[in-house]
């Protein structure tokens, strides 16, 4: 795992972008799977910048979301497809038909399976980027002592509702459940991208840095099997 450490968020977010803008260069049609949170944000505003700035074309690039809530609406200003309309598609030329989102309405272990399918027919994805919660999750992927390889529902772990609830008028209001990328297909990705700033992440990117094994409970501690996983963060989430 190679580790590149930022000053701030600000260089954080610059540097993936610009790393996220070269692949675009390099394969204007490539499936990137993008993570939602308080972490990308940053990173999304540069690429949106990158975009406005360089005239980068994104009409070809397929997006997919690695996770979504199940019970809110598109719509729903805290649904993930709502995230990644707002921060990145609706600022730029990607077209709405090269957007994935698992319909959270559906049966939704049809939905799972269909998902699963578009990915694998996209031939995987070329570069996710992804955060990490304070418990080491990476997508939804909770610590468990079973994980299942391909997307599915997710039961969410209290820590990660109290963690989400800062977006959320009231805690009731954050969903219990999620579909989410499963860590066999997360793991066919071509490149891997981590980031993580602020004190918060000091731990589990201590934790991460320094693992030697897979731990289930750890869930991260999978990006120990792939050979292309670049963690970038700030000196807080370095130093606490
Ligand atoms: P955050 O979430 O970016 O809001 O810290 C990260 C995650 O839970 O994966």
């Amino acid at each position: 795992m190679k580790n590149i450490i930022t000053k701030d968020y600000q260089e954080m977010s610059q540097l993936t972008a610009r790393i996220i803008a070269d692949e675009i260069k390099k394969k204007p049609n490539m499936a990137f799977a993008i993570p939602t949170g308080g972490t990308p944000i940053g990173t999304l505003q540069e690429l949106v910048n990158i975009y406005n700035k360089e005239k980068l074309d994104f009409s070809k690039l397929k997006c997919f979301n690695i996770d979504e809530y199940v019970s809110l609406e598109k719509e729903h200003e805290q649904s993930y497809y709502y995230f990644l309309n707002h921060y990145l598609y609706q600022k730029t030329n990607i077209s709405p038909s090269n957007t994935y989102v698992p319909n959270v309405f559906n049966d939704l272990e049809k939905e799972c399976h269909d998902y699963e399918k578009i990915i694998q027919e996209h031939g995987n994805f070329d570069f996710i980027l992804l955060g990490i919660g304070e418990d080491g999750h990476i997508g939804f992927n909770e610590p468990q002592a079973l994980h299942q390889a391909y997307c599915h529902v997710q039961k969410l772990d209290q820590s990660t509702i109290e963690a989400n609830s800062r977006f959320f008028e009231k805690k009731e209001e954050v969903p219990k459940h999620a579909i989410t990328l499963g860590m066999a297909t997360i793991l066919k990705s071509k490149k891997i991208v981590l980031i993580a700033n602020g004190k918060k992440k000091a731990n589990v990117i201590k934790k991460l840095l320094s693992t030697q094994e897979i731990n289930p409970l750890f869930p991260a501690s999978f990006l120990l099997l792939h050979n292309d996983v670049t963690i970038i963060c700030d000196q807080d989430a370095i130093n606490g």
